[in-house]
């Protein structure tokens, strides 16, 4: 097999980089998406890579991230020759030859998500070799998610029991941090539940804060709900990432599950993000957490995905 390399794209290139091992009938859709994303600082142009064979481009691969994060986050736009046995190996090239740049701009631990089906706006196909290959580099998967979707008008709202909701900068950030750490005892999200016995509960509660902040939203967007004695209900982050508005985070205090709440709070963050402008928003929640996926399906929430989302420790 000819020698492979791999190399950073050029600015003249990037054109091409979004056509690379991309579904002919994608490439607009795909290089579309690598515009906005540059733009928006997610993706920088020394963060594409393509591994090259003789004068051949055979895979490319780019480093994501939130804009205000700064480090890199994840993969995406991972395209290999899938239907030839080399992808693994020009795959495993291309990944161990830039984790270690990646690293070096100040990531300790790298994501992946595979989406089935394929979908806007990476199209990834070929999942099964996706996952074979992020097996044999030592990814390992930390959460599998159903994906949800809220359309807008036609997917209504549920009706709901009445909360009084205050705002982030009104109950102010350690109050935020405890309703976080509140609301996730005895989650049913795996990951959730794995942070906070590496790390404890408070100090997951306070990273997921700081993680969230990442994300573009207004403080006010941010609420915790109280019952009519003024008792702590629980809480609700929307919030936009790069590619959709999104419901960050939401939940119930352990002693008021099972009352229906989760309807009011949710119907809260959709409202917050339909009257900011947003027509479609996204969620997800982990495939265990059947509570959570009852409570998206009857708030007009439609599930459109699974997604499995990996994470490598870089040393
Ligand atoms: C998922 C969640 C928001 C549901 O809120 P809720 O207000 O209890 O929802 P419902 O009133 O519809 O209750 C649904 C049922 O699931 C049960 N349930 C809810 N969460 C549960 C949990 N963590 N473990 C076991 N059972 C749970 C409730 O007791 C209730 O049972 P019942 O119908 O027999 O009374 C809430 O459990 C929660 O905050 N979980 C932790 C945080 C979380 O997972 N957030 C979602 C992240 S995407």
């Amino acid at each position: 097999m000819t020698k492979i390399s791999v190399r950073p794209i050029r600015r003249d290139e990037i054109g091409e980089f979004a056509a690379t091992g991309t579904d002919p009938k994608r490439i607009d859709d795909v290089t579309q998406y690598v515009e906005q994303m540059m733009k928006q600082g997610s993706i920088h142009r020394e963060w594409c890579f393509v591994a090259v064979q003789g004068n051949r481009w055979v895979g490319r691969i780019a480093y994501w991230t939130l804009p205000k994060s700064g480090k890199p986050h994840a993969p995406v736009l991972l395209d290999l020759p899938w239907e030839q046995e080399q992808y693994l190996s020009i795959g495993a090239q291309l990944l161990q030859e830039t984790l270690p740049l990646m690293r070096e701009l100040g990531a300790d631990q790298i994501g992946y998500v595979v989406d089935t089906p394929p979908m806007s706006p990476q199209w990834q196909r070929f999942p099964q070799e996706r996952m074979k290959l992020l097996d044999h580099i030592g990814f390992r998967v930390e959460r599998v998610t159903d994906r949800f979707e809220w359309q807008g008008e036609k997917s209504g709202l549920p009706g709901t029991v009445k909360l009084h909701f205050r705002p982030l900068p009104e109950v102010g950030e350690a109050a935020f941090i405890e309703a976080i750490m509140r609301v996730s005892e005895q989650t049913l999200d795996r990951r959730i539940r794995d942070e906070r016995q590496q790390e404890g509960a408070w100090t997951q509660a306070r990273l997921m804060y700081t993680d969230m902040q990442h994300m573009t939203y207004d403080p006010s967007w941010w609420q915790l709900a109280y019952g009519k004695d003024g008792e702590l209900i629980g809480l609700v982050m929307p919030a936009q990432n790069p590619t959709y508005p999104v419901i960050g985070y939401i939940g119930v205090v352990p002693e008021q599950r099972g009352r229906g709440y989760i309807d009011t709070l949710l119907n809260q963050g959709t409202v917050i993000l339909h009257r900011g402008g947003a027509d479609a928003i996204r969620a997800d929640t982990d495939v265990e957490n059947s509570p959570m996926a009852r409570a998206f399906r009857r708030a007009g929430y439609i599930r459109f995905a699974k997604r499995y989302e990996y994470s490598l420790v870089l040393r």
